[in-house]
């Protein structure tokens, strides 16, 4: 197996773990202290295609040009949360390379207690998945601040990584859940990122995105309320809480940071069903869901 790592720093994870699975592996990143094996994309296409799978993760505004131009190339594309800046543009993807499979990476989907998150679902009739950070704030003032690059703040962010879980969570009823509620704002500037924990702060950049975002989703019969900070100034809370009738608390499961083995298995799902359309068509399905829901839909009617 061959397989293309584009951007090296996040994508450092995939090397490893792409290795670690007996891949060969080459890197692009046009940074020349990050030692990639190749600067830019074209010479890396030209010399070592076709690949099994390429992973794409550059910064957020650069994953449709960079899925284009490697989709020729390779049998799989994953491309990193938040996908595209739009459904259109992934559908695009989808319809111009028609032999290759593309994945907006659902690496949460793939956690090892997955099954047990799930058990815990059925038994509530309210579900809070959080992702709230005390401090962390990525690159203030970089690419990951600034809405042309990024698309968007920690609705960009986290936010992909929760309704991954929700879609999984949902035994593919994930279309029957209206959405009550859907609240991004901004809290912070770059003058309160001081001291951040993450990366390095440009005091002369740019902070124009959402810091927090909450989504509150009901079938009527059951709720998820999936919420996503960057900076509480409180606690860090990433987990998953349960309740039943009403407010009665019945447990949380952590989550934290995703482990790698939630990479090698979405990883080794994708070759293992790579000939697999139901699989496939359930992605496009997940992804294009997922990406009309952070990039265009409104808050539906209200059950
Ligand atoms: N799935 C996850 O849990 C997860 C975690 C972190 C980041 N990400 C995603 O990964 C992507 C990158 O995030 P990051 O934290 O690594 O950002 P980053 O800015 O730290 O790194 C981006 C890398 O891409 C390189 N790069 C930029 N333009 C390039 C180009 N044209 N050609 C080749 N290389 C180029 C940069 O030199 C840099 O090394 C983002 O889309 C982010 O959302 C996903």
């Amino acid at each position: 197996m061959k397989s293309l790592v584009v951007g090296l720093s996040f994508g450092q994870l995939y090397k490893d773990v792409l290795l670690k699975m007996g891949h060969e592996v080459i890197t692009v990143d046009n940074d020349p202290s990050k030692q990639a094996d190749f600067l830019e994309l074209t010479t890396a296409l030209a010399t070592h295609s076709p690949f099994d799978t390429a992973h794409i993760c550059v910064p957020n505004h650069l994953h449709y040009k960079t899925a284009q131009k490697v989709a020729p190339c390779a049998n799989m594309v994953f491309v990193e949360k938040p996908g595209v800046e739009s459904t259109n543009h992934w559908r695009l993807l989808n319809s111009l390379h028609k032999p290759t499979k593309f994945m907006m990476t659902k690496n949460n989907m793939f956690r090892e207690n997955i099954n047990e998150m799930q058990q815990s679902v059925d038994a509530s009739d309210l579900v809070q998945i959080n992702w709230i950070n005390k401090n962390r704030i990525p690159g203030p003032g970089t690419w990951f601040t600034n809405k042309k690059y990024a698309l968007g703040g920690v609705s960009k962010d986290l936010l992909p990584h929760l309704l991954s879980l929700f879609v999984q969570l949902t035994n593919g009823k994930y279309k029957d859940y209206k959405v009550q509620k859907f609240d991004k704002n901004q809290r912070w500037s770059l003058n309160d990122c001081v001291g951040t924990e993450y990366g390095v702060v440009n005091k002369d950049g740019v902070y124009d995105v959402d810091d927090e975002a909450e989504i509150t989703l009901s079938n009527g019969e059951k709720t998820f309320i999936l919420k996503t900070m960057w900076k509480s100034n409180m606690h860090d809370d990433v987990a998953m809480h349960f309740y039943k009738d009403g407010d009665s608390h019945l447990e949380s499961i952590e989550l934290g940071l995703c482990p790698e083995s939630a990479y090698e298995q979405m990883i080794r799902s994708s070759i293992v069903h790579k000939d697999d359309d139901a699989f496939w068509n359930k992605q496009l399905d997940y992804d294009l869901w997922i990406q009309e829901l952070i990039n265009e839909r409104s808050i539906d009617t209200v059950h």
